[in-house]
Formats: structure tokens, C-alpha cells, sequence
């Protein structure tokens, strides 16, 4: 995801030179500065120094090990932006006492500048920060400035949101195979209805239901599909698993809190 952000940046414009990443292994280190054109440093303290915005991307359970490396080196008026799912604001504030840090989700659609970041900011953050944080963010798609008590929530649904629609689009294309479409067929006609729908639904004034509604005439193909799905618990389904993906998030931040409060 920091590599996303990364590229988001450059095509949003920023010049190679103000982007600095920071990898643990040689390897990735030399995978990222080869595919993104940035300068990548095995330390991430060192890539932190200095830098007016910080962005931490790393998993939640390695956020502790990272905020103790980077500590003395990260001081106000920098700016702290993290992506890690679940890791409350306050983590970060403990370890870097003072710093404005403004805790985000984005998500991979990020990766062609289609992304849906939600971000909140602590409270050390006034609203300049603020403006730089969603300025960032905004590189790679549309943002949304909410509390982070809805953060893990937000995590359930657009940070984990593509991946309920990339197994719908798996689960469509099977099902269109077992109709007898050839493999080809199948991925092309699902990949441009997932793709069309999509637009339509956020380009039209209309809603999801509306949109429905008006492709469900009684008694037609559609339906009978509807019909199928809700009398399957379709809907019940994406709750549990919209739930269950929240109280992860919740798990995860819980985690990174316990084990920054052992070390
Ligand atoms: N993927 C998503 O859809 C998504 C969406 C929203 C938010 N996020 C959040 O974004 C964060 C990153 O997720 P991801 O999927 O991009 O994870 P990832 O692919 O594992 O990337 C994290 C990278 O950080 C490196 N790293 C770990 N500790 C480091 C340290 N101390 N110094 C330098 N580099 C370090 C890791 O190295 P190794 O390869 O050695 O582990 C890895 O290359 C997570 O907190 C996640 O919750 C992800």
C-alpha cells in the first residue's frame, strides 16, 4: 500500500526527489526503487528525518517495532500519516509525543487513482495538517474526513470492500462457465459489467435500490437472480461479513496497543 501511495504521488505529480521509502529487506528495497523510481533506504529513521509528512505502511503488527526505529527521528511540526488498519491514533501519539498523526484507510483501487481513503485526524493535528494529510491521500482516489471510532467499520467496508467485489467476479465468472461460455467469454463479460455498473452507479443521481429496481421487471430474468440471492441470505451474508472484518480491525488495533504497551 505504500507503494501505491508512492506511485499515486509521482503521477499526481510530485517530483521523484521529495519521495523517499524505506524497506527492511535488500531485496524489496531494490524491487521498490527499480518499479517505482524512488529512492529506497534499509533505515526507515533515516527516510523519516526531516521530511515533512511520514507515512507509515507497514503491517499493524510491526507498527511498535517501526514507531520504536523512527522515534528520535520523527519530531513536530512533522507529519505522521498512517495506513495500518486498526492501530489506534494513540499508539502512535505515546511513541511520538507532540507529532501530528493522522490515522487513514485507504484501499487498492488506489492503485489506478480510484481509491476511497477515510482519515481522521489526533490531537495534535490542526487544520492545516489536516488539509496536507487529505491533500496526500487524495493523490490516489477520494477521501472522507470521519471519527476514528469509525474507522474500523470504514476498514470492513472500502478497506476490505474490493475484495467482496473481486469474489463476486470470480464466483460470476464459474457460474458463467458452467453455463457453457468459453473461459474468455466469461472474464470479458464480467470484467466490463463489474466495471460498467460501477461507473454507472457512481455516476448516476440514482441509488444502488434505484438502480436495481429499474433492471427488475416482476417476473423477469433478473428477478428470479434476485430472488435466488435473497432467499439464500445474500444480505445477511455481507453483514456477518462486514462484522467480522470490523472486529478484526478492532482485534489487530488491540494487538498493536498490547504489544506497544509490553515493549
Ligand atoms: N492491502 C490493502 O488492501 C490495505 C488497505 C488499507 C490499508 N492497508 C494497510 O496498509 C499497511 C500495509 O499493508 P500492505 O498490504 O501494503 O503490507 P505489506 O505488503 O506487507 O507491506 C508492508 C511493507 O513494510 C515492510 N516493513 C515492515 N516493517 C518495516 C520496517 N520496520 N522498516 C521498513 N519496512 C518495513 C514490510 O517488509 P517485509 O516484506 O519484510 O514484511 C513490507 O514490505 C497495513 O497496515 C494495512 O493494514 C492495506
Amino acid at each position: 500500500m505504500g507503494g501505491i501511495l508512492a506511485e499515486g504521488l509521482l503521477r499526481a505529480g510530485w517530483d521523484p526527489g521529495e519521495v523517499i521509502m524505506a524497506a527492511r529487506r535488500p531485496e524489496q528495497a531494490q524491487e521498490a526503487e527499480r518499479f517505482i523510481g524512488v529512492p529506497v533506504v534499509l533505515d526507515a529513521a533515516q527516510a523519516a528525518a526531516g521530511r515533512d509528512v511520514v507515512v507509515v505502511a507497514v503491517k499493524p503488527k510491526d507498527v511498535p517495532t517501526l514507531l520504536d526505529q523512527v522515534a528520535e527521528a520523527v519530531t513536530p511540526p512533522q507529519l505522521v500519516i498512517s495506513l495500518a488498519a486498526g492501530v489506534p491514533i494513540a499508539v502512535f501519539e505515546k511513541a511520538l509525543p507532540g507529532v501530528a498523526v493522522v490515522r487513514s484507510m485507504p484501499n487498492t483501487p488506489a492503485a489506478v487513482d480510484e481509491g476511497m481513503t477515510a482519515y481522521c485526524g489526533g490531537s495534535q493535528v490542526d487544520s492545516a495538517a489536516l488539509e496536507t494529510a487529505a491533500s496526500v491521500l487524495a493523490a490516489v482516489g477520494q477521501t472522507i474526513n470521519l471519527s476514528e471510532d469509525l474507522l474500523d467499520a470504514v476498514t470492513a467496508v472500502s478497506g476490505t470492500g474490493p475484495a467482496y467485489v473481486f469474489l463476486l467476479a470470480e464466483a460470476l465468472t464459474e457460474a458463467a462457465i458452467r453455463e457453457g461460455l468459453p473461459h474468455h467469454a466469461a472474464e470479458k463479460l464480467v470484467l466490463q459489467t463489474v466495471r460498467g455498473a460501477g461507473i454507472l452507479l457512481a455516476t448516476s443521481p440514482k441509488s444502488a435500490f434505484r438502480l436495481r429496481a429499474e433492471v427488475t421487471s416482476p417476473g423477469g430474468t433478473t428477478a428470479s437472480a434476485m430472488h435466488t440471492l435473497e432467499d439464500g441470505g445474500f444480505r445477511a451474508l455481507v453483514e456477518d461479513a462486514v462484522r467480522s472484518a470490523a472486529s478484526r480491525s478492532r482485534e489487530l488495533g488491540q494487538e498493536a496497543a498490547a504489544q506497544d504497551q509490553a515493549g
